[in-house]
């Protein structure tokens, strides 16, 4: 079976591109990171990225007139490559209408908390793990699912859970939830490389 072009959308550190790096380099995933899109100049991904010889591109979004032009350009650039597979990983900037009709159900996004709560605008990072904690939930974890024209609201793949204990802080929690995303992300991957998830209606079905 032919590898999937995969391209890694990235704003920070890149701990959860990492994951997909060492996924690849072991053969755990039949697809390959051809390239790195950072909205962020100076995102440690962009390092990570460079390190493992992926190309890499920096677009800044300040420098279109709109979020309309900026979600062209980033589809653009990946329909040029030919990526089957786009992965959203700590991308902290919103892609429209373009974007979503090109890549449904080939873009995949993480996200630090069990959706459909704690997710939405406003709500990414740290500010997450503050919500969870200030709420009293007894558990969290991360989400892996396609992107859809909501924000987090896209078919859910597949969740890690993690407790939340009565000595967490977002911290502490953010920690937790990470070590899980590190497992799910590369998982979900892996699974989509391998043709076997199927997208009924809200739902994915993973295949034997
Ligand atoms: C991750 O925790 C990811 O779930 C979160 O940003 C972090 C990025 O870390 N994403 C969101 O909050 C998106 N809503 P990383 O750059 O080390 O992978």
């Amino acid at each position: 079976m032919e590898k999937i072009k995969i391209g890694v959308l990235v704003s920070g550190e890149g701990t959860n591109l990492q994951a997909l790096i060492d996924a690849q380099d072991v053969g755990e995933v039949n697809g390959i990171i051809s390239v790195v899109i950072s909205s962020k100049k100076d995102a440690y991904a962009l390092q990570r990225a460079k390190k493992h010889n992926i190309e890499t591109l920096f677009l800044d979004v300040k420098r279109y007139p709109d979020k309309l032009e900026y979600t062209k350009t980033i589809t653009e650039e990946l329909k040029k490559r030919g990526i089957g597979l786009v992965c959203l990983a700590g991308f902290m900037s919103i892609l429209g209408f373009y974007f979503v009709e090109d890549f449904r159900n080939r873009a995949m996004n993480i996200h630090p908390a069990l959706l459909p709560a704690f997710g939405g605008k406003g709500l990414y990072g740290h500010h997450v793990h503050e919500a969870v904690i200030k709420s009293g939930v007894k558990s969290s974890g991360c989400t892996v699912h396609f992107v859809d024209e909501g924000c987090d609201t896209g078919p859910i793949i597949l969740q890690k859970v993690v407790p939340v204990l009565d000595d967490d802080t977002p911290e502490s929690l953010a920690e937790k939830v990470l070590k899980e995303e590190h497992k799910a992300y590369p998982e979900a991957v892996s699974l989509f490389c391998a043709g076997r998830l199927k997208i009924e209606d809200k739902r994915v079905i993973i295949e034997e």
